[in-house]
């Protein structure tokens, strides 16, 4: 099919991609090599090879079958974190290892090494009572933590490393054979994937040979696993059986399907596991395709036999065993301690980054279709959203908008002059995101592909010329992002001098970057096409995404001469993308399965490091009936990235388009995600310094109640908000699990109370989602909405102060310019405190180091659980003055409410309640 943009174009494909495109294992050379492995540890430790230095202890390890040494390395670092190494020790060529993903070189702490007895080394921590004991023969590590074992390394005798080999042909004939085959036949090598790989008609050629490495992990007490992004699959890690591992792959799949370990988009090689008093994290520094076994082991109680009448129960503690398998580079695993989830979430930061904070109008309501067709098409839709009193930030431009899908150009027909265009969209305080994708349309006019090409800046074939693949341009050659220089000239052309018709209110949205190739393997790149520094594709696909993005952000940022925050969503991504932006799940189809499946792939990133994710709201493939489209709005609104999308051939569905019942539902969940920026914001903020993700899995803000660890139909939203989106048809009533021994919710509509640790009923209708504020929490709000986020800056507040048992409550409030870099460099950021407590509701300041003016106010207090009426009500400020607040009290809902206050939202004041 043949796309307007360009003669050789190609078009959308109407039906979803056929499954057969993708590997199963089974299809996977280097796992079929690991699992031929018989489970028996070949590797022994030479503990007298060991060296200790500051930084780390390094031994040899010796594969009893091949002999080939290789070099351990063990590091403390700052944090409750350790970090575990293996590679060759003297490799044919260097094996590749992740660069650019940790954010500095970790500072590393002495581990003191003691022998205890012949045959083990002990390394210690004793700042945090750690032990790490590493047994010589047969070679395995376990970690053992205030006495107590949390995790084994190698018990399963599962390591696995493939050292670099010549090829057999200038091998000399005496020298030993490839490990993994006991019967090297040119025919069964062929078959594991040695030296060459088919799938279908390709043929991946392999001139380092086989370069595979693998280790298991035993996690002892844990059955709760989660992470590993990105997979349509539940929130908790399921067992993998023995054919279906979580893969960790890059890939382009059209309309995914449910339930399924295929890896698609984007991978983190990351892991959390959490039991009743610990969460730790596992994160496998590694870019090339992964894949992760799992095998839990649940509490077992075994019956004895009876002792006289008595039948004796034993429990057997439950036993987490993971298996990492890459297809190259090294191992190199970093082991976060924790012990709480908090402390995890940290110890990851440390060593990958916290989530960028995003300018303000990106938390608004986004609108996206592929394509808004022209000028006048996105004249048309932001008009629509002013006549039916709909705020909305963001216009989104796809594909299309470019001439023939050449990034950075505009179809002069369609968009004759997007300055005109931007500044319609400015004068509204709204923004524009247009594509850039990192395909360069192979043509010698297009100045970007000609100077691309005459740099050398495309990733080469194996042949050294430039590769060649097929995208939407046709025939296109792909920008190497790993190459810093490509980074570099690629954020230059941001410049608003570069980049014609762009402006200050333009972002951008990195799509197809795993990267996709029309006609590849597996929808994307060979894995030998060559880039930057020799690598072959394969040692780095699963990072290409998260270049692109990186330079891009840069490029934002450079633009504005630094000043200015970026937005740059982008759909591959890897460990530590958060620094530069958002992610979304690509392309999910228009129905409830994919709703239901938005809150497990949302939160599974939340933990992984990505708070800044949503899901296309609609479903971007097919048409969504009214009931579904409202009730994902209601559920987008309370999830971070907030976008409406759809593909080519469905049908328009801007919100007003299915009639008035269903226009008005949809504004006021839209509304509602307005009235609660001030708290949305506030949350980015603690992600951005804290590292805590926004949306949270139940089992994070309840990290000791056990029935919280499966929960994935609801979640947190920060720690106040829990959210129960409705993600089935026709639903009049719906459990929600309410937890915690000592909590008490709020209806967060109500006000109606119950308390926790226990399942409500609550009856339903198509005008909400069951959301409620937890007891003891401070929620900020807008007391008005504005068309955009812009309109709203001088908008009043609201504050909803939701009492605990003890009848106290405590937020906290982030504000700023909400688009410049200044709360960082000047300290131009108010960060207020809220706290209730013996009557007294007080605001204070949190950071002493921020300074910000704002005019603003806190015009509304509503104070919810408050059971008997108030005698007066008073408000004093830091100089001194009183003034009586008129208040109303109902009694029916125990509910306080406070208006017309005028306290400034910098100011130090309090508001007693006698
Ligand atoms: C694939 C993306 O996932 C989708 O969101 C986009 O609309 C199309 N590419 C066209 O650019």
């Amino acid at each position: 099919m043949e796309a307007a943009g360009g003669e050789d174009a190609i078009s959308f494909q109407d039906e979803a991609v056929d499954k057969s495109i993708f590997k199963d294992c089974s299809k996977i050379g280097f796992y079929r090599r690991q699992k031929l492995i018989p489970r028996k540890n070949t590797y022994r430790a030479l503990l007298d090879s060991v060296t200790s230095g500051k930084d780390s202890t390094k031994f040899q390890i010796i594969n009893e079958v091949n002999k080939v040494p290789l070099l351990a390395e063990v590091y403390g670092i700052e944090g409750n974190i350790f970090r575990f190494k293996i590679s060759e020790i003297a490799p044919l060529k260097p094996r590749y290892e992740v660069s650019d993903v940790l954010i500095q070189k970790p500072v590393t702490k002495r581990l003191t090494p003691c022998t205890e007895d012949t045959g083990v080394l002990v390394l210690k921590d004793d700042s945090v009572n750690l032990k790490f004991h590493i047994t010589a023969n047969p070679f395995t590590i376990d970690l053992i933590s205030e006495d107590e074992p949390v995790l084994s390394i190698n018990s399963m005798g599962q390591l696995y490393f493939e050292h670099l080999q010549m090829p057999p042909k200038h091998r000399p004939s005496t020298e030993c054979k490839e490990d993994v085959s006991t019967d090297p036949s040119q025919e069964s090598q062929d078959d594991l994937g040695l030296w060459q790989e088919k799938f279908g008609k390709f043929v991946d050629i392999k001139a380092n040979g086989p370069s595979s490495i693998g280790i298991d992990f035993s996690l002892h007490g844990f059955e709760h696993l989660y992470g590993i992004p990105q997979h349509a699959e539940t929130h908790q890690l399921k067992n993998t059986g023995d054919t279906e591992a979580y893969r960790l792959y890059n890939l382009d799949v059209y309309g995914y399907k449910l339930h399924d370990k295929l890896g698609i988009y984007g991978s983190i090689p990351y892991l959390l596991a959490h039991k009743l008093d610990r969460t730790i994290g596992i994160f496998w520094l590694n870019a090339s395709e992964t894949l992760v076994e799992i095998n839990i082991q649940p509490t077992i109680e075994h019956t004895l036999s009876p002792k006289g009448s008595v039948l004796a129960k034993q429990k057997v503690k439950p036993r987490a065993d993971v298996r990492w398998m890459s297809e190259s580079g090294i191992i190199d695993v970093f082991i976060l301690m924790g012990p709480t989830p908090a402390a995890v979430f940290k110890q990851y930061s440390i060593l990958t980054g916290t989530q960028a904070l995003p300018p303000l109008f990106s938390l608004g309501y986004h609108q996206c279709r592929w394509n808004y067709n022209d000028e006048q098409d996105v004249k048309d839709v932001d008009a629509g959203f002013d006549d039916h009193d709909i705020p909305y930030d963001v216009i989104w431009l796809d594909i299309e908008h470019t001439e023939g899908k050449r990034y950075f150009t505009w179809d002069k027909k369609k968009f004759p002059n997007p300055k005109r265009m931007q500044e319609l969209i400015k004068s509204k305080k709204r923004k524009i995101v247009v594509i850039s994708d990192p395909h360069i349309k192979v043509d010698p006019m297009y100045s970007l592909y000609s100077q691309a090409k005459e740099k050398g800046y495309f990733v080469k074939n194996n042949k050294g010329g430039d590769f060649e693949g097929i995208c939407w341009p046709g025939a296109s050659s792909y920008l190497d992002f790993t190459n810093p220089r490509v980074r570099e000239w690629y954020s230059s052309l941001f410049a608003f001098s570069e980049y014609e018709g762009s402006s200050d209110i333009l972002f951008v949205w990195n799509d197809m970057n795993e990267p996709s190739v029309f006609k590849g393997p597996e929808l994307t790149m060979e894995k030998n096409a060559i880039h930057y520094g020799n690598w072959e594709h394969r040692d780095l696909h699963n990072v290409y995404g998260f270049y692109q993005q990186m330079a891009t952000a840069q490029g934002l940022i450079q633009r504005s001469k630094g000043k200015e925050r970026p937005f740059v969503l982008t759909r591959s991504f890897f460990a530590g993308s958060q620094k530069y932006g958002a992610v979304w799940t690509g392309d999910n189809v228009s129905e409830w399965g994919y709703l239901k499946f938005s809150i497990p792939m949302l939160l599974t990133l939340s933990v992984a490091g990505i708070p800044f994710c949503g899901a296309d709201v609609g479903g971007f493939i097919g048409d969504p009936e009214p009931e579904l489209l409202v009730r994902w709005y209601q559920a987008g609104a309370y999830q971070p990235f907030f976008r409406g999308h759809a593909t080519m051939n469905t049908k328009r569905r801007e919100p007003w388009l299915f009639g008035e019942e269903h226009t008005k539902l949809i504004r006021e969940a839209i509304k509602e995600r307005y009235a609660l920026l001030p708290y949305w914001y506030t949350l980015f903020y603690r992600a951005h310094v804290t590292s805590e993700p926004v949306m949270r899995p139940l089992w994070v803000e309840f990290p000791k109640e056990l029935e919280t660890f499966s929960v994935e139909d609801e979640y947190m939203l920060g720690s106040a908000l829990l959210i129960h989106p409705i993600t089935e048809p026709k639903i009049t009533m719906v459990d929600v699990f309410l937890p915690g021994f000592e909590e008490v919710w709020y209806d967060f509509r109500t006000f109606v109370h119950w308390e926790g640790a226990r399942t409500l009923k609550v009856p339903i209708a198509l005008d909400r989602i069951p959301v409620f504020q937890r007891g003891g929490s401070v929620v900020p709000m807008k007391t008005a909405l504005g068309r955009s986020t812009g309109w709203m800056t001088h908008l009043p507040y609201e504050l909803l102060v939701a009492l605990d048992t003890k009848g106290s409550a405590k937020g906290e409030l982030y504000l700023d310019d909400g688009h410049s870099f200044q709360y960082l460099h000047q300290k131009q950021f108010l960060h207020r405190k809220f706290l209730f407590c013996d009557g007294i509701l007080s605001s204070s300041c949190a950071d002493e180091n921020g300074h910000y003016h704002s005019e603003c106010v806190v015009e509304k207090v509503l104070i919810l659980g408050i059971n008997k009426q108030p005698s007066s009500v008073t408000t004093s400020s830091s100089d001194g003055q009183e003034k009586q607040v008129v208040f109303t009290y109902c009694s029916k809902t125990a509910v306080l409410h406070l208006e017309k206050l005028s306290l400034n939202v910098g100011a130090n004041w309090e508001i007693h309640v006698k």
